[in-house]
């Protein structure tokens, strides 16, 4: 009996000091994932709203696991989930080869899987050359920039670059990057606009070029583009060229390994133009429009996560066979993540940094304006949206007004002969426009399926 007692005694004695354990237990727990999704957001698999309600597709990142990308990088979100994987998910400041060795080992380990190998021979042929070179994102460099420069800029310049123009090119488009460097391209100081349209000479920015391109197939066609190329490179300074594959579905490719290059060598640049060849820009607006972003109040942190262009939100993959964005279901299943489209986008360089870091967690995706997005959405971070880049050409008539292009920051799509037409259009009526200031209504919705 008195045994008895003694036991009871000691149930009352200890279960507040149990109840203070599981007490003590839970807020390490809840305070370890506080500091988890403090450093680097933690998606889990079918949420689909993040904190600041960043609305994210109901269905992006969802429990797909039928179609191969999905797939994949739900075995590498595994690896980062706090509560199978503390350990990666608690370290705050990992490196992006951490993060790479992380995912060539989940690609590993999902295609060695027999349904998933069967799965990857039924892709259409083109997206089954892009899933077998998935794990690859490394290769060598074939001509870039002189060492230790942003591009190629003006020989004085007296405060580091405001923007580096980092150009998606080809090996035969010559003429565009001719015309490029000819007008909106110009390296050297661009001065911004007063409201009242006069440029204030003491205020403005650098500006620095470079054009990204990849490995011409079959061999140069007969007219040795590799050789011109490199006279270029030499002649110019502003040629970024990597040794893979140039193709549509490759393009991923340039953001990734240009981030690299960028996070080496551009440490100082403020913000990074990423866009095509065939696009017209308003330099002079772009470099006001930078300017008065800097000099708001909360700059400082804005900064961090600062990426401007023409987005879309919510977009369906295209399942036409023949469109070249198509991506059969099999391939990725559910929304895509709220994008900048890749005609022309603005954003910090610390951001570019920060991306470079955070793409080493997801797996490679084949729409490279689609895959930025998927990069931005893992940092938390959202492009704001701007009429005045224009990536789906200006609406209706819109550019028949005399100040058209005065209005705005970018127009898709033109050759290099508009260009240098529309260049000097602009500047014969710099006087006529001087009071127009940067288009706001949005007339048309995006329609671009993609
Ligand atoms: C979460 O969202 C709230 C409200 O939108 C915001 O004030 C807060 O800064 C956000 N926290 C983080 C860590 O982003
Ligand atoms: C991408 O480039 C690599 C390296 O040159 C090449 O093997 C691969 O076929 C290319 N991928 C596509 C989808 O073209
Ligand atoms: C590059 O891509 C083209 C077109 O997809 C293909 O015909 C060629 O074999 C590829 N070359 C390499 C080296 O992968």
């Amino acid at each position: 009996m008195a045994r008895c007692h003694y036991r009871r005694a000691l149930i009352y004695v200890c279960s507040p000091c149990i109840f203070l354990l599981m007490l003590f237990l839970s807020i390490m727990v809840s305070s370890n994932m506080n500091k988890a999704t403090r450093s680097i957001h933690f998606v889990a698999s079918g949420s689909f709203k993040n904190n600041n309600s960043a609305s994210m597709p109901k269905s992006f990142w969802k429990l797909h696991e039928e179609a191969f990308w999905n797939q994949l990088q739900l075995t590498l979100d595994r690896q980062f989930n706090p509560i199978l994987n503390p350990q990666n998910a608690y370290m705050r400041f990992r490196s992006h080869a951490f993060y790479v060795s992380l995912l060539s080992r989940s690609f590993l380990e999902v295609t060695d899987l027999e349904p998933v190998r069967r799965k990857m021979e039924q892709l259409p042929l083109q997206m089954r050359d892009f899933a077998s070179h998935m794990k690859q994102r490394s290769y060598p460099v074939l001509i870039q920039p002189a060492d230790m420069t942003c591009g190629a800029g003006a020989v004085d310049e007296k405060e580091p670059p405001l923007i580096l123009l980092a150009i998606k090119s080809i090996g035969p488009n010559f003429e565009n990057r001719q015309a490029i460097r000819q007008t909106w391209g110009q390296a050297g100081w661009v001065a911004t606009r007063e409201m009242d349209g006069s440029p204030r000479q003491k205020v403005g920015g650098y500006i620095r070029r470079v054009f990204l391109l990849a490995k011409e197939y079959p061999k140069d066609s007969g007219c040795h583009i590799s050789e011109l190329l490199r006279e270029e490179g030499e002649r110019y300074g502003d040629i970024l060229q990597w040794d893979f594959n140039d193709t549509f579905f490759n393009l991923t490719l340039k953001d990734v390994l240009f981030w690299n290059w960028f996070s080496r060598q551009c440490s100082k640049t403020r913000f990074v133009f990423k866009g095509d060849d065939d696009v017209f820009v308003n330099t002079v607006n772009m470099i006001t429009y930078l300017h008065n972003q800097l000099e708001k109040p909360n700059a400082e942190h804005t900064m961090k996560e600062f990426m401007v262009g023409d987005v879309i939100s919510a977009a369906f993959p295209n399942r036409v066979h023949q469109s070249k964005y198509f991506v059969p279901d099999s391939f990725y299943k559910g929304l895509y993540p709220t994008y900048a489209g890749g005609g022309g986008v603005v954003y910090s360089g610390q951001l570019a940094k920060r991306l470079h870091i955070i793409s080493g967690r997801v797996h490679l995706f084949p729409i490279d304006d689609v895959f930025v997005g998927m990069c931005m959405s893992r940092l938390n971070a959202q492009p704001i949206h701007h009429p005045a880049f224009l990536t789906f050409d200006f609406p209706y008539k819109e550019d028949k007004a005399p100040c058209a292009y005065h209005k705005i920051l970018l127009v898709h799509k033109r050759s290099p002969k508009q260009l240098i037409r529309q260049w000097d259009k602009l500047s014969k009526t710099k006087n006529q426009c001087r009071h127009v200031s940067l288009r706001v209504s949005n007339k048309r919705e995006n329609t671009r399926i993609n």
